[in-house]
C-alpha cells in the first residue's frame, strides 16, 4: 500500500460514521426496528453490527501491530451477536456516536503508520492469512456495504405519496426593519417561499427565544436581510420530502441552522428546509412540548453535555446557572438537578424562588453578586461548573471563581458581549471556558441531546411553560422577553 491509498482509506474510515448518521439519524423507532426486507436485518441491527464488527477489526489491527509474529485473529458469530437484546434496540444514537469515536481513533492510528507496516499479517481463524492493508480495504468496503444495505432496507418501505401543500398559509413576514414598520401576520402562497430546501414542512408550533425577540424588535442585527420570516425553531409534519429520506407524515423539529436569521424560519405555517436541518420529533414529545424545549432547552442540554465531557460529575461541588429564570437557564437548572448536581440559580428575580426551587435549584443568589467584573483575577474557588447565558462581567466573575479544572459553558450574552478577564484562572487553576453553538452542532450530538431532552420529567415542562402566543401577538411578547419579564418559555401557535 502506498501513502496515497493509506490516506484515502483512513479518510473513508473517518467519514463513514457521519454518512451513517445522515442516513439513520432522522428515523423513528418503527422504521429502525421493522424488518422491511424479509429475512434481512433491520436498520437498527445493521447499525449496532457496524460497531460490533469494527470494534473487532480495530483490536485486530492493534494486535497485528504489536505482536512479533502474525497473531491468530479470532472470528465471532455475527448473527448470534446481532440477535442479542441490545442489538435490535432502536436506541442507536449512542452506537452511532461510539462508532464515530472509534473511527477517529482508528484513523489516527493508521495515519501515523509507515506504509510498509501495512504488509504485516494476521491469521484469521476461518479465512487464513490477511495483511493489515487487506483488512483495512475489506472493512472500508464492509462499512459501505452496510450503508447500501440500510438504503435498500429503507427503500423497501411502502411508498407514501406527498401530501398536498396548502394553497395559502399564515406567516409573520418582515418586509423591512421592524422599527420602521411593526410586523403583522399575512397570508402567503407556497410559491412565495424561497427555495431553501427540498423538504416542505407544515409548521404547527414555534417558540419565542431571546434571539427571536431581538429579530422581531429590530434590536441586535439578527436578520441577515429582508424580506424574512423570523423564528429560529419549528416543529411540524413533512408534507413532501422531495428527494430526501424524509417521508410525508414524518414529525420533525428544526432548531437553528440559520432559520429565522438567514433562511425563512418558523413563524409561517409552511416552511421549506434542508433535509439535514431536521431531527425526528422524539416519540415521547408532541410538537408543542418540543417547542417548549426548543433552542433554549436544546442549548442547555448541549451545555450540560460539555460540562460532562470535561469531567463534571454529581458530587463534585456546586454548579451555578445564570439567567436562571430565562429559557436556557431554567432548562439548565432542571437538567443538572435531575442528574444529581447541587445547582445554584443566579437570577435578578429572587421572587421566582419557588419556581427555581421547583425546577431543582438547591439555592439562589442574586445576579448582582456575580454581575461586576471581579476585583481580583482569582477569587474564592466556588463553582465546580457553570452554565452561563449572561456573559459580560458575570462570565468574568465566574471564571475567577471556578474550582481547579472547573468548566463554564458559555451560551449567551443577555448581560453583555464583552469579556474582560485575565489568563490567571486558566494557567493557575486550569479552568475551561467552552462555547456552546446550538446552530451548527453535528447531527449525532444533536440527536443525543434530543434523546436526553425527551426524558425530561413532564413536571419540568409544565413549570417552564409560560403560555402560548399567536402570531399577531409576537411583537408585544418580544418586548416582554427583552424586558426580562417572561419566566420560562413562550410557545408560538403557528398552524391552525
Ligand atoms: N449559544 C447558543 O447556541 C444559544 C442558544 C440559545 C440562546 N442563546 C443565548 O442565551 C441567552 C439566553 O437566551 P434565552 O432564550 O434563555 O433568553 P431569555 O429566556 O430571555 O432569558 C435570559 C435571562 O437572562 C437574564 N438577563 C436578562 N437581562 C440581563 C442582564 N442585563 N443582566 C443579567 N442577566 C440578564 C434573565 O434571567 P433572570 O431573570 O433569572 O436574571 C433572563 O430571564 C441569550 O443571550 C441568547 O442569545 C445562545
Amino acid at each position: 500500500m502506498d501513502a496515497s491509498e493509506r490516506d484515502a482509506l483512513t479518510a473513508a474510515l473517518r467519514s463513514l460514521p457521519e454518512a451513517l448518521a445522515r442516513l439513520v439519524g432522522h428515523l423513528g423507532a418503527a422504521e429502525l426496528t421493522t424488518p422491511w426486507l424479509p429475512g434481512e436485518w433491520t436498520v437498527a441491527q445493521n447499525v449496532h453490527h457496524l460497531l460490533d464488527s469494527h470494534l473487532h477489526c480495530y483490536l485486530r489491527c492493534r494486535r497485528i501491530l504489536v505482536q512479533s509474529g502474525p497473531p491468530v485473529l479470532q472470528s465471532y458469530d455475527q448473527d448470534a451477536w446481532a440477535s442479542l437484546p441490545d442489538a435490535a434496540s432502536p436506541e442507536i444514537a449512542s452506537t452511532v456516536r461510539d462508532l464515530g469515536r472509534l473511527h477517529q481513533r482508528w484513523a489516527a492510528l493508521l495515519e501515523g503508520l509507515d506504509p510498509a507496516t501495512f504488509e504485516r499479517c494476521g491469521l484469521h481463524e476461518e479465512t487464513g492469512e490477511i495483511s493489515l492493508a487487506g483488512m483495512l480495504r475489506a472493512y472500508v468496503d464492509h462499512g459501505r456495504a452496510h450503508l447500501e444495505q440500510i438504503r435498500r432496507t429503507l427503500a423497501a418501505r411502502p411508498a407514501v405519496s406527498p401530501q398536498p401543500l396548502p394553497e395559502r398559509f399564515a406567516a409573520l413576514l418582515l418586509e423591512t426593519d421592524p422599527r420602521e414598520a411593526p410586523p403583522k401576520p399575512r397570508t402567503l402562497r407556497p410559491a412565495d417561499l424561497p427555495e431553501q430546501g427540498p423538504v416542505w414542512v407544515a409548521v404547527d408550533w414555534s417558540s419565542l427565544n431571546y434571539k427571536d425577540a431581538l429579530a422581531l424588535t429590530g434590536r441586535g442585527r439578527i436578520l441577515k436581510g429582508y424580506p424574512m420570516v423570523p423564528g429560529i425553531d419549528l416543529a411540524g409534519r413533512v408534507l413532501d420530502g422531495g428527494d430526501s429520506a424524509w417521508r410525508p407524515g414524518d414529525a420533525v423539529v428544526v432548531t437553528g441552522r440559520g432559520i429565522g436569521e438567514e433562511h425563512w424560519g418558523g413563524y409561517a405555517a409552511l416552511a421549506r428546509v434542508q433535509a439535514e436541518w431536521c431531527v425526528p420529533l422524539p416519540p415521547e414529545l408532541d410538537p408543542r412540548r418540543a417547542m417548549l424545549i426548543g433552542t433554549a432547552g436544546y442549548t442547555a442540554m448541549l451545555a450540560v453535555m460539555i460540562l460532562e465531557d470535561h469531567g463534571l460529575r454529581p458530587g463534585d461541588g456546586e454548579v451555578v446557572v445564570t439567567g436562571a429564570a430565562g429559557g436556557v437557564g431554567g432548562f439548565a437548572v432542571a437538567i443538572l438537578a435531575a442528574l444529581g448536581h447541587r445547582v445554584i440559580a443566579s437570577t435578578g428575580r429572587l421572587e421566582q424562588a419557588d419556581y427555581l426551587r421547583g425546577l431543582g435549584a438547591a439555592d439562589l443568589i442574586h445576579r448582582d453578586a456575580l454581575a461586576s467584573e471581579p476585583a481580583r483575577a482569582l477569587g474564592r474557588s466556588r463553582w465546580a461548573g457553570a452554565v452561563d447565558s449572561v456573559g459580560g462581567g458575570t462570565l468574568a466573575s465566574i471564571l475567577s471563581q471556578l474550582d481547579r479544572h472547573g468548566t463554564v459553558a458559555s451560551c449567551g450574552l443577555a448581560g453583555g458581549a464583552e469579556l474582560a478577564t485575565t489568563v490567571f484562572p486558566f494557567i493557575l487553576r486550569g479552568v475551561n471556558l467552552c462555547g456552546v453553538d446550538s446552530n451548527y452542532c453535528p447531527p449525532p450530538r444533536r440527536a443525543e441531546a434530543w434523546r436526553r431532552l425527551a426524558a425530561l420529567p413532564a413536571r419540568v415542562l409544565e413549570l417552564i411553560d409560560a403560555g402560548t402566543v399567536p402570531l399577531d401577538a409576537l411583537p408585544a411578547a418580544a418586548e416582554r422577553v427583552l424586558a426580562g419579564a417572561v419566566r420560562g418559555r413562550l410557545v408560538v401557535r403557528v398552524g391552525d
